[in-house]
């Protein structure tokens, strides 16, 4: 699931290299605007979407499409994946996976639990992650074999050995029945554990790679909700169920992510073994 730098050539190596430092100077270009829609959001016109939990607006669409003109402009011929936009091929194998807002019910409710989320692939495999909280100037980084960073600090999973130690991560949405989460629910407080829900699954993974949260489960999730979290907690020395399997990029999937400690009991617990 995470490129193995390994397998690849000095010049792909250069390649990731550059489409990294641009990431990085690109997802804070991106969170300013974010951040000027958020501090005017009373003037924002809310549309739902299938479901009237599903909010969006015009800031969620603009960011990213920010995104991708930004990129586009240095790398022409790479592709997306965006939750506003969908799916624009491109000429090579390099394709960005985007969240332009992860949290869109906080950022239009003015909770200040929402991020931007992105994620780069190179021939079906991560091979970076950025989530970027504008308003905290939180930059979370992950590049495939390098490690992940907050800030350009090196961060790390928490070293714990039982849920009892920390709280966990919870997402959950209407696209799934509420029985695909309350089993796990009850086995996790059963067991002495604890849950936080903010509203942004990007920004839960990310404090899992920083050792604030010892793990996050959502018994479903698409890719660009979750791919750069992947990358920068198993960076930090996670577990990460695989998520890519099965078309997960294009029809989501499950996610545990996890402290390696604690990641064998949480498997048992989500039932994914
Ligand atoms: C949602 C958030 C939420 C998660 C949902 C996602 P959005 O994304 O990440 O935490 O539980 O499954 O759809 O709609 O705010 O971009
Ligand atoms: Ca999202
Ligand atoms: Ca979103």
């Amino acid at each position: 699931m995470i490129l193995d730098p390994q397998e690849i050539s000095p010049e792909t190596k250069i390649e990731i290299d550059r489409r990294f430092l641009h990431g990085k100077a690109m997802i804070k270009q991106a969170g300013e605007t974010a951040l000027d829609y958020f501090n005017r959001r009373d003037e924002l016109i809310i549309e739902t979407k299938t479901d009237p939990q599903d909010v969006v607006s015009i800031a969620d669409k603009n960011v990213e499409e920010i995104i991708r003109n930004l990129t586009r402009d240095i790398f022409p011929g790479d592709g997306y994946l965006g939750e506003e936009h969908g799916q624009e091929s491109g000429s090579n194998d390099y394709l960005w996976v985007i969240d332009p807002i992860d949290g869109t019910a906080c950022f239009l409710t003015g909770m200040r639990s929402w991020c931007i989320s992105i994620a780069l692939m190179k021939g079906g495999k991560i091979a970076a992650g950025f989530v970027y909280d504008p308003n905290t100037d939180e930059l979370f980084t992950a590049l495939a074999g390098q490690g992940a960073q907050l800030n350009g600090k090196t961060i790390q999973t928490y070293d714990i050995k039982s849920v009892t130690e920390g709280v966990m991560g919870i997402g959950t949405s209407h696209r799934i029945p509420p029985s695909e989460l309350l089993p796990f629910l009850d086995k996790l407080l059963s067991a002495g554990g604890m849950f936080i829900r903010n509203g942004s699954c990007a920004l839960m993974m990310s404090y899992v790679a920083a050792g604030r949260l010892i793990g996050y489960f959502e018994p479903h999730i698409n890719s660009w909700d979750c791919l750069a979290g992947i990358i920068l907690i198993t960076e930090a020395g996670g577990w990460s169920s695989p998520f890519l399997d099965q078309d997960g990029l294009n029809k989501g999937n499950p996610i545990l992510a996890t402290a390696s400690g604690v990641a064998q009991n949480l498997r048992q617990m989500a039932n994914l073994t």
